[in-house]
């Protein structure tokens, strides 16, 4: 069955600065639909948008023209509060810097998506140790953030992006900053969490292995998507003149809403 769409978005542009001489075309009229469940890497050269496209889906920034939907919510119409809100409960972050208050401690950064979204104090203490025993990290709680590894400050960071049970986590370049053993936990941690628990993952990177892991892969070149595996197969099949197109989106788990 085809799951329903995560984020549908259209004719996307995104204009950098405000001077006619300082203006930059980043995005030129992005149409991409992510179904729930899907794994996809968007891969590019340095400067082809893909950090640009991922901070425009993640609500982080908003396009200079274009429509956006998530879960079906026109989210041109929010305002500031409402999407906020959205953000923090629908959507988790990684990032290649491990972003975290470094002084404070492992639980109370984990928590922090749950004391924005108001959960009250019991279910916040119970929702973050399961969190941090997704990643095991449950015995570090108590520690300052700062004094953990890197491996362990970007699984701090994850525990903090599935905290909410988000829709979708984003990742830009999650192992860029880590050795090769650790970038493989890290990107276990990710896949694991696609397939079993059906959050749909979205991932910017340059690492060849990630991306091929991911379901679907989004080519970007001079702030437009020049691939799509997901269109290449849907044309292939179109071609073959089967009638319906069927795709397989990465198996989706049950998810519910807290
Ligand atoms: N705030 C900004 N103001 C002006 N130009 C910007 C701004 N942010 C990004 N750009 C430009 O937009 C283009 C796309 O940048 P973006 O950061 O999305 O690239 P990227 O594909 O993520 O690159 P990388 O792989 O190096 O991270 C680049 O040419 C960049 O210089
Ligand atoms: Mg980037």
């Amino acid at each position: 069955m085809n799951q329903p769409l995560v984020l549908d978005a259209r004719n996307i542009t995104k204009i950098y600065g405000k001077k006619r001489q300082e203006k930059f075309t980043a995005l030129k009229n992005i149409n991409l639909q992510i179904a729930q469940g899907e794994s996809v890497a968007i891969i590019g050269k340095s400067g082809s948008g893909k950090s640009t496209l991922m901070h425009t889906l993640a609500l982080l920034d908003k396009p200079t023209k274009g429509e956006l939907y998530l879960n079906g919510d026109k989210i041109g119409k929010l305002n500031s509060r409402r999407l906020n809100k959205t953000r923090n409960r629908e959507l988790g972050f990684v990032f290649q810097q491990f972003f975290m208050n470094a002084n404070d401690t492992v639980l109370n950064n984990v928590m922090l998506p749950l004391r924005i979204a108001g959960t009250s104090i019991w279910k916040r203490k119970k929702l973050t140790m399961e969190a941090l025993r997704a990643v095991d990290l449950q015995e570090k709680a108590k520690n300052k953030a700062n004094d953990l590894s890197g491996g362990q400050k970007q699984r701090l960071c994850i525990a903090r992006a599935l905290v909410n049970n988000p829709s979708i986590i984003f990742a830009d370049e999650p192992t860029g900053n880590l050795d090769s053993q650790t970038g493989a936990m890290i990107e276990k941690i990710l896949f694991d969490l696609n397939k079993e628990k059906g959050i749909t993952l979205i991932v910017v990177t340059h690492d060849e292995d990630i991306a091929k892991k991911c379901k679907r892969q989004i080519s970007l070149k001079d702030g437009e998507i020049i691939s799509d595996t997901k269109k290449e197969v849907k044309l292939k099949v179109g071609q073959d003149g089967k009638g319906r197109v069927e795709l397989k989106t990465s198996p989706a788990g049950k998810r519910s809403k807290k």
